[in-house]
């Protein structure tokens, strides 16, 4: 019988886990067999005894890690990349750009990996999409972590000792996350204004009650699936000239902002954090990808001049039951795409629409451009 398995996430501060107990009946009723790692779920508040109750088998690291199947959501390390049997496929967030080096042991051990983040932003992938699932849920917490390092409320409040006017929040970027932090700040009663570089944004930003804040230049900056390119630096320093002036009377900024397969760009140098008011809080949502301001510190909060500075790396993990739910689904959502009905197993079909541009490493090769190209001028 073709095997799943679902692992414990090692990574540091990861608490989510790839299956439910709703995605593992359905593995199940496909007729799979699905082997859970003893205390895969625990972070996200499952049991063994949740997974075991509808199916699942509960075994040891070695025996989940040798499924033919991986499901994962970080990048496996060299320990568990050793443990994955010869041709077995692995899907998960693998990031494979912060992760070159495992993408070559991957592609040495014959591993067949499919990146999560490299799924095709098109209609009908849309529910196997984690890049957005994971993204929307980030775009509400980092809302919800920003106000609560302020020492002053969102929302407008007519009290009998008198009115509090409503904060200021500037969000850049307006992907997933940043339409997400916006409709959250707008609920909690703030006043938005927000910079993207796409101007498809503006309609977008503005249906949701955000301020959009105009950039005075030609420059087209989309690029292909409707993702940003890298700006000029006159675009950039112009950028900077009119966020200067919206982040020096804003109380938060959410930033989201991001360049596929890019170093973050810095949209708030240390000069502007200097003009902002004391006690302002900058949520950098982009920490992880190098930030979009110059003095985040992936994983720490920096105080500066008054201002506090969060380098949240993994937003998702604070919300581990609910992101849990939604990746579990775009996996089950994926391996249901490419299960073969008449095998019971899963085929991956480097020509599919949607597991072709996935796929990283196949037959001890790496197969995506992208990735070999990172690779050869890393060397
Ligand atoms: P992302 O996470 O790659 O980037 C976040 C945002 O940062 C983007 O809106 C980008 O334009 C912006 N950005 C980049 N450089 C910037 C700068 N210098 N200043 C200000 N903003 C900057 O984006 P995400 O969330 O992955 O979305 C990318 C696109 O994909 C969007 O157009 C979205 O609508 C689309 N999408 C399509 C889906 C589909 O299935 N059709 C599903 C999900 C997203």
């Amino acid at each position: 019988m073709f095997t799943i398995g679902i692992v414990k996430e090692s990574k540091k501060g990861e608490t989510r886990v790839s299956a439910t107990p709703d995605t593992v009946k359905k593995f199940i009723a496909m007729g799979f067999d699905v082997l859970v790692e003893s205390d895969a779920g625990s972070l996200s508040l499952i049991s063994d005894a949740d997974f075991k109750n509808v199916g699942a088998k509960i075994v040891d690291r070695k025996k989940a890690f040798g499924a033919d199947c991986v499901c994962k959501v970080s990048c496996p390390d060299e320990s568990e990349i050793k443990l994955l049997k010869d041709s077995a496929v692995l899907i998960g967030s693998i990031d494979p750009f912060l992760n070159l080096k495992s993408m070559k042991s991957l592609a040495v051990k014959n591993i067949t990996a499919l990146a999560m983040e490299f799924l095709p932003r098109i209609s009908r992938a849309q529910s196997m999409d984690s890049l957005s699932s994971q993204s929307n849920i980030a775009g509400y917490k980092a809302v919800l972590l920003g106000a609560d390092h302020l020492g002053q409320i969102f929302p407008m409040m007519t009290t009998a000792a008198g009115t509090l006017s409503p904060a200021r929040v500037v969000i850049l970027g307006a992907g997933v996350a940043g339409l997400q932090a916006i409709a959250t700040a707008r609920r909690l009663g703030a006043r938005v204004e927000v910079s993207d570089i796409r101007p498809e944004t503006k309609e977008e930003v503005e249906s949701l009650g955000g301020k959009f804040i105009e950039v005075d230049s030609e420059e087209d900056n989309s690029a292909e699936g409707g993702y940003a390119k890298q700006v000029s630096k006159e675009f950039l320093a112009k950028q900077r000239e009119v966020l200067t002036e919206r982040i020096s009377v804003s109380n938060c900024v959410i930033s989201t902002a991001l360049v596929p397969g890019k170093k973050a760009p810095v949209l708030i140098t240390k000069d502007m954090v200097e003009k902002m008011k004391p006690g302002s809080v900058i949520v950098d949502m982009a920490a992880a990808n190098g930030g979009n301001c110059e003095l985040t510190k992936p994983g720490s909060t920096v105080s500066h001049k008054g201002v506090s500075i969060l380098g949240p790396e993994n937003i998702p993990a604070l919300v581990p039951l609910h992101s849990s739910t939604v990746y579990a689904k775009n996996i089950l959502n994926l391996i249901t795409h490419m299960m073969d009905k008449d095998e019971k197993s899963i085929k991956v079909d480097s020509k599919d629409e949607i597991v072709g541009p996935m796929m990283v490493s196949a037959d001890g090769n790496i197969v995506e451009e992208r990735i070999k190209n990172a690779m050869e001028e890393g060397k």
